[in-house]
């Protein structure tokens, strides 16, 4: 058997409890490949951890190779061949005596956490390691974990898999067609309510899925918003944050980058810019993706409408903020 090592930061959250499981019960890295867990919290939740690793055990996968729990990044980070960035400081969390609230002030803390975690995966990780970051704000946090790893044999993401399932799930619902016959949903730009989901260059059976609903008050006012602001309304309706969804969309991006892409279509994620559509270089940036002989490449020429350009500088305005 095959073994892979994947380290997974906030292994004691929410969607990390449904993301583990999945890691190592053959679905995701196939049914040969042993999957050694090295799994990082913070000191304080180490003895909660536990309680996730008894539970991984008790699962009895066979495909589970050895579970390490630790709050040292450095030693998570030796040979990882997968790092899955989960663990982050939410908004409204308060560290010492301050309330986590501004823009400003969650990017401070987390800043802190990811350029610790880039130096680490940088030095220590595989030379063609691959790290999605699913911690708000993704986009951001990759971009710093990035720049600190120095490393650029090494594949950073940002996680876009998510909006990009939400996108398909409203379109599946408003065109009575099945998921699988969606293909090729890009989400441009970052992981906020600023993303933009692109219908014109989705299709089912070749036709651009913006034709054959052919209702632009849908697609710009009902369809938009709803993706856009899909994240609110799971907080507001279940009080916290998407968890087994968000951790299902880590999982197809690991499957997604982990095995080429069928001819007709891409997936989503943010990687770094390399100036194709526009974007400035560098920013970590939602683009279509293909995984090629093994290797991830933006899917170039795209027709893109005035429309779509307009909502793509403004995605791309915040992240340059
Ligand atoms: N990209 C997306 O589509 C998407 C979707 C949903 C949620 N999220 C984000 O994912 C993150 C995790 O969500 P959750 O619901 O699992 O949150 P959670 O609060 O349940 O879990 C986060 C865990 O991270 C840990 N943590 C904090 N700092 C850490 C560090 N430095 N090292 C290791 N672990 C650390 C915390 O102790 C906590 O256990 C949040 O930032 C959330 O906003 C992203």
């Amino acid at each position: 058997m095959k073994e892979i090592n994947v380290l997974v930061t906030g292994a004691a959250g929410q969607i990390s409890y449904s993301l583990l499981p999945r890691l190592i019960s053959g679905e995701t890295f196939g049914s040969n490949t042993k999957v050694n867990l090295k799994l990082v919290e913070i000191p304080p939740v180490l003895d909660k951890l536990q309680g996730t690793v008894l539970e991984l055990v008790d699962c009895g996968f066979s495909n589970c190779g050895s579970i390490m729990s630790t709050s040292d990044i450095n030693e998570a980070a030796e040979d990882c061949d997968w790092a899955l960035l989960v663990g982050s400081i939410p908004r409204g969390i308060t560290i010492n005596g301050k309330k986590i609230e501004e823009r400003g002030d969650l990017l401070h803390v987390n800043g802190g956490i990811f350029t610790d975690q880039g130096k680490a995966i940088g030095t220590k990780g595989k030379e063609d390691a691959k790290i999605l970051v699913v911690g708000n704000p993704a986009n951001t946090n990759a971009l710093i974990g990035k720049s600190n790893s120095n490393n650029n044999s090494q594949l950073w993401m940002a996680m876009t898999a998510l909006d990009a399932n939400r996108a398909k799930a409203q379109v599946s619902i408003k065109t009575n067609r099945s998921i699988e016959d969606i293909k090729g949903m890009t989400i441009w730009g970052n992981h906020s309510p600023t993303m933009y989901p692109d219908l014109d260059n989705a299709s089912i059976d070749g036709k651009s899925v913006s034709e054959i609903i052919n209702d632009s008050n849908w697609i710009e006012n009902d369809f938009l918003v709803r993706v856009q602001q899909r994240g609110k309304e799971i907080i507001d309706a279940r009080g916290a944050s998407s968890a087994a969804s968000a951790a299902n969309a880590a999982i197809d991006t690991v499957k997604n980058v982990e095995n080429d892409t069928e001819e007709d279509t891409w997936f989503s994620a943010a990687v770094a810019s390399d100036g194709s559509y526009g974007v400035p270089e560098g920013l970590i940036f939602g683009y279509p993706l293909r995984t090629e002989n093994g290797k991830v490449e933006i899917v170039q020429d795209l027709e893109l409408k005035d429309y779509a350009k307009a909502k793509i500088e403004i995605t791309t305005n915040e992240l340059l903020e």
